[in-house]
């Protein structure tokens, strides 16, 4: 089965590839434009890119209904084990493991990592997936860095970046960002979601059009994007 994902508003993506549906930074019951509801999510396996409360609210509710294993920063691994989550794959900046799905690397990304009870939460990170039919980047929380140069060197299929501005780069970095990181696919997140975030999603995908070489895909929440 070909490698598909769902925008659940904000940082939140469903991937679904082969039998396996993988979740990253559950935000859902509290997001003013998420398409569902956390306790609608089916998965195996959750990726968390950081400990901002609008990655992980819905993390342990999900994690502990459906006992999909939570995939983070060795911190917020150990965050979510004090509350009973049993299974867990702790990593950190640099590292990938193999997982049934593919392969998964954590790479650097410069934000900010409290939990949002105050527990220090390791470094804030994006993640690398390298799946049967493509490879995948998530951006997640950041600024602009040039390194994307290295993480799209391998080839990318599909670059996910922020373009909210005030937490993330905005809209003119993020088309840095995709000038670095060269994929086949540019699609953004982390904007609309409440009014300091608001961007113009369609003058974005306009930029990329006119100024790189990739395509750029704009789906509203609950939109699907094909590898
Ligand atoms: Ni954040
Ligand atoms: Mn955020």
């Amino acid at each position: 089965m070909a490698t598909e994902l769902t925008w659940l508003g904000h940082g939140t993506w469903l991937i679904t590839t082969g039998n396996h549906r993988i979740l990253l930074d559950p935000f859902l019951d509290e997001s003013p434009t998420a398409p569902i509801k956390a306790d609608q999510v089916e998965v195996d396996t959750i990726l968390v890119s950081h400990g901002h409360f609008d990655h992980v609210a819905d993390l342990v509710s999900i994690a502990r209904r459906t006992g999909a294993t939570v995939v983070s920063c060795f911190e917020i691994c150990e965050w979510v084990a004090k509350q009973g989550i049993e299974k867990t794959e702790p990593m950190n900046l640099g590292g990938g493991i193999d997982l049934p799905f593919g392969r998964v690397t954590m790479t650097v990304a410069h934000h900010s990592s409290g939990l949002p009870d105050g527990t220090y939460g390791g470094n804030a990170g994006g993640f690398h997936l390298a799946v049967d039919d493509g490879t995948i980047y998530f951006a997640c929380d950041t600024a602009l860095f040039s390194d994307m140069q290295q993480i799209g060197a391998g080839g990318l299929d599909l670059a996910v970046v922020p373009i909210g501005d005030r937490f993330t780069m905005g809209p003119a970095d993020a088309v840095q960002a995709i000038k670095l990181l060269k994929p086949r696919l540019a699609a953004p997140a982390h904007y609309n979601t409440w009014p300091p975030i608001q961007q113009d999603a369609a003058a974005w995908a306009e930029r990329i059009r006119a100024e790189t070489d990739s395509e750029p895909v704009v789906v509203e929440p609950g939109g699907k994007i094909g590898l």
